[in-house]
């Protein structure tokens, strides 16, 4: 998974990114429209969480994250969210959930999110699975758009409702505050 030109290799997760891996999550993640703030070791315990995990690097510098796991385990940690996404996600035994994707915000727009994402997707299916799930902040527009053009839609309920996910986290003002955020489906094709 090498791209000669520029130096930019899709990686697995390895121990010696981690410094990297921490101060790009925590970046990435204190930006608009999230302004979340993550502690050292939430980060390290975010990677520990997820089966999957890929790196994006530069000249060997980690510069973006996409991880996740199967969305059976995502159930095990927040069994509030099976019961939420039960009319949304009918087959849940060959989806995999999608938790994190982020790129440096110095190396944004150049087409590394897309290639991240992509591999992500093509090692998970080559795996098994067939439909993959996230969610995403109700406001951020780029994110979407790059969900859309790989086939995502809103997961909707029988009544044709959005199906959100309500998640608390502290943010960078330093207050604990919660929003909503949509949740993504694909359906494999
Ligand atoms: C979302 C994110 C990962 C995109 O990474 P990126 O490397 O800049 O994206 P790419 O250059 O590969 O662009 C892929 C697509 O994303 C969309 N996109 C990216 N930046 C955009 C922008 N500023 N405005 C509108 N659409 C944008 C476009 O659809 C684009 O495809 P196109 O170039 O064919 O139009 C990056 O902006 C990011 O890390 N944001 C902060 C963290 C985040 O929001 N993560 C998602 C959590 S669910």
């Amino acid at each position: 998974m090498r791209n000669q030109e520029n130096n930019i290799n899709v990686i697995s997760y390895d121990d010696k990114y981690e410094d990297d891996f921490v101060r790009v999550y925590q970046s990435v993640y204190s930006e608009k429209p999230y302004c979340e703030s993550f502690t050292e070791d939430d980060v390290k315990e975010v990677a520990d969480q997820t089966d999957m995990y890929l790196l994006i690097s530069e000249d060997d510098e980690a510069i973006g994250f996409v991880g996740g796991m199967p969305l059976s385990e995502f159930y095990k940690m927040h069994p509030e969210e099976e019961l939420n996404l039960k009319a949304g996600v009918k087959n849940a035994v060959d989806a995999y959930y999608i938790a994190e994707l982020g790129i440096s915000r110095e190396k944004q727009r150049r087409g590394l999110g897309k290639e991240l994402f992509g591999k992500f997707i093509s090692m998970a299916e080559s795996k098994g699975y067939k439909a993959f799930v996230l969610c995403t902040a109700d406001k951020n527009n780029k994110a979407q758009r790059l969900y859309e053009n790989f086939g995502f839609q809103r997961c909707r309920d029988e009544k044709e409702n959005v199906i959100y996910r309500k998640v608390t986290q502290l943010r960078t003002n330093g207050k604990e505050e919660s929003d909503n955020r949509p949740y993504y489906v694909r359906s494999s094709q």
